[in-house]
Parts: structure tokens; sequence; C-alpha cells
């Protein structure tokens, strides 16, 4: 891979959101280099990350450039990782950390580390003085593949997924793929599924490598992810540009979702990786296509098939919950998305491979699917 770059062009929410210019950076990790802390001209920089994150070999050198959180006129805020810290207290945290260093409108926030990050830290960008710029290095492949691109931010509510938000896209995403190594298999896992929902909703080539060359991508072999990362970054990018506010084929992005954050929601937020719910939930959404007719039993079965290969649960009745009335309270969840407008529920749906629609359905027609 070499370093290459494209952008991505939006009617402006605020000014100097027109557009993302997303970068490959084939090398380490190396944010000394893209950024220079403690630079003595430019914008000052409010840049945010996690614990763990801040942990990595290969940022250790950024952060310790940073002394009680300060290096020159830049700052460092380090929070909590993982989805318990999606909340609108961290959001908060960053704004008033931000005034507290008299961070001005015309600064820039920087978001280092996964979605829970690149999402609060856009999302504090949105709202901070009524809106200053934001950029991100996305450390996980979910970040890379989906999260930190097409601008949405947000945070968890009242224990159902990004119910308060804004969309606020980033100036500048730098994706270095070198970040897989350091994943845990199932973070590393969890971008996978997004990755492998971009094949069944846009990609048949990226199908093809995820039907033919699961050792390679399981071994996380350089050559694999070199292409799958961009061939997701530029089909998403293609989705956001057409339809930024998600009126009408952004939606498509979220196969899997109504049944997958149902699923987190009822193991608890955090309890399971937003990936292995969202992989599930394709699942669920094509054995519902199927058993509607909408597509063959076939191309089902190719998928569920597949997606053993990977480890993802593939049965009606998710593995990871305990407890009675399973499908209910997973209805009852489903009732809260984003997308339903009345009494239905709103689910994407496919006809066939790249071959995809939006339904709304009643809850008797999705309850089979869940046994
Ligand atoms: N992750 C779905 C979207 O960005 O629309």
């Amino acid at each position: 891979m070499k370093q290459s770059s494209f952008s991505i062009k939006y009617q402006p929410v605020h000014p100097g959101t027109e557009n993302t210019t997303i970068i490959f950076h084939p090398e380490t990790p190396d944010l000394c280099a893209i950024f220079t802390p403690g630079r003595t001209s430019g914008e000052r920089r409010f840049f945010v990350t996690d614990g763990t994150v801040a942990r990595l070999p290969c940022i250790q050198q950024f952060t310790a450039l940073f002394d009680d959180g300060r290096c020159g006129r830049d700052y460092l805020l380090v929070i909590g990782s993982g989805e318990p810290y999606k909340t609108i207290e961290s959001v908060l945290t960053i704004v008033k950390a931000a005034l507290k260093e008299g961070f001005a409108r015309k600064d820039i926030f920087v978001g280092i580390g996964g979605g829970v990050i690149s999402d609060i830290t856009g999302f504090a960008a949105s709202i901070f003085k009524r809106g200053t710029s934001v950029e991100f290095v996305p450390t996980t492949l979910l970040s890379m593949v989906d999260a930190s691109i097409g601008g949405k931010t947000g945070c968890d509510f009242d224990n159902y997924k990004n119910m308060i938000g804004s969309f606020f896209p980033a100036r500048t995403i730098h994706i270095f793929p070198r970040f897989v190594e350091s994943l845990s298999s199932s973070q590393y896992n969890s971008g996978l599924a997004e990755a492998f929902k971009t094949a069944l909703l846009y990609d048949r080539d990226l199908y093809t490598i995820f039907l033919e060359k699961s050792e390679s991508i399981l071994s996380r072999d350089p050559a694999v992810i070199n292409e799958i990362i961009p061939r997701c970054a530029h089909a998403k990018a293609k989705i956001v540009e057409n339809d930024f506010m998600e009126n009408n084929i952004r939606m498509y992005l979220n196969f899997g979702h109504t049944f997958g954050h149902a699923l987190e929601t009822v193991v608890g937020l955090g309890n399971i990786t937003h990936g292995s719910a969202v992989a599930w939930g394709i699942g669920r959404a094509l054995s519902l296509s199927a058993r509607k007719n909408f597509c063959s039993q076939s191309y089902c079965d190719e998928v569920l098939k597949m997606m053993l290969l990977y480890g993802w649960d593939t049965e009606g009745m998710p593995h990871c919950v305990t407890g009675g009335d399973v499908g209910g309270r997973i209805i009852k969840a489903m009732h809260k998305d984003k997308k339903n407008s009345n009494s239905k529920i709103c689910l994407i749906l496919q006809k066939g491979l790249n071959d995809t629609f939006i339904l709304e359905m009643d809850d008797d027609d999705i309850l089979p699917v869940l046994k």
C-alpha cells in the first residue's frame, strides 16, 4: 500500500464541514510525525484518546510528550476505554476540559481511538462553542471501515445505543491499517463484521475475498487488510456523499443494526462487541428475508455458512442472552430504533447479494427468526 488519499464532499452542516479528506498511511503509526505536538504556529489541537490506546507502544512516544495533559499549546485528554464511556458525561468532560484550557472555536479536536472515541469527540466538537473542527485517527478496524467515516457522532443514553448525537463530519481522517496488529481478536473480529456488511451491501469482489480468503483474513495478512480497508472506506464514502443526513440510501448501512443494537441493549451495553451483535443481526435480517421469500434460501444459507467461518452467531436465539422471553425483549428494544417512525419496525432486508431494500414490519413477522 502506498500513501494515498481521497475526499468526500458534503453539503456543509457548519463552516468547515464541506469535505473530509481520508489519508491512508502504510507505515507504522507515528502520531508525532503527523501532528508535531507542541508546534508553535497553526491552530491549537485538543487530542482525545482512551487509556487502552494511550498505552499502545506506537502511541506512547506521542502521549509521553504531554505533561499533565499539556504539550506547548496542545492538550491531551485520556478518558476511560470502551462502550461504558460512550456517555453524555464523557462528552461533557471533553467540553469542560477544552473550556478550562481556553480552546477556541477556530481550534481543532482530534479523536485518536475506536468508534467510541470518534463518536464522542465528534459530538463534543459539534457542540463546543457551537462547533469546532474535528479530525480522527481511527485505531480499530471497525472505526477505519465504518465509524469514523460519514459524520455520525453521539453517545448512548438510557441503555440505548447512540440516542443522542449530531451529523458532523471530520475534516481529515488518518487511516493506518497497521493498527490492526494491536487489536484483540474480539476487537478485530468486531471490525470484520462491519467490513462483511459492506461486502453484502455493495461489493461483490469483497464478498469473494471473505468467501475465499478466510484464513488470510483471520490471520490479519497485511495484503488482505490493505485491500479490505480502502474498499470499505470508498464504499461508505460514496453512500454518505449522496445521502449524508440518512434520508434514504444511507439507511442501508444499518443492515443488521436494528437487530444488533437491540441485542446490545438486551445483554447490556459493552457486554458484547458491536460487530458481534451486528453480525448476529445480519444473520437475522437474511433469515427473515429468506423466510418471506425476498431472497433465495441458498443465498441466505451461503452467507450463514460463511459467517460460521468467522465465529459469528447465526442462531435465532443468541448464545449470549440468558433468561426468558428473549424474542420479546429483543423486539421491545428494536422498537427504540431511530429509523422507526410508527408502531412498526423499520428493517433493512435483502433480495440477494448487493440488492437491498427497506421494509416496515410487524412484531409477529419478526418473532419467528428470534427462536
Ligand atoms: N454506521 C452507519 C452509518 O454511518 O450510517
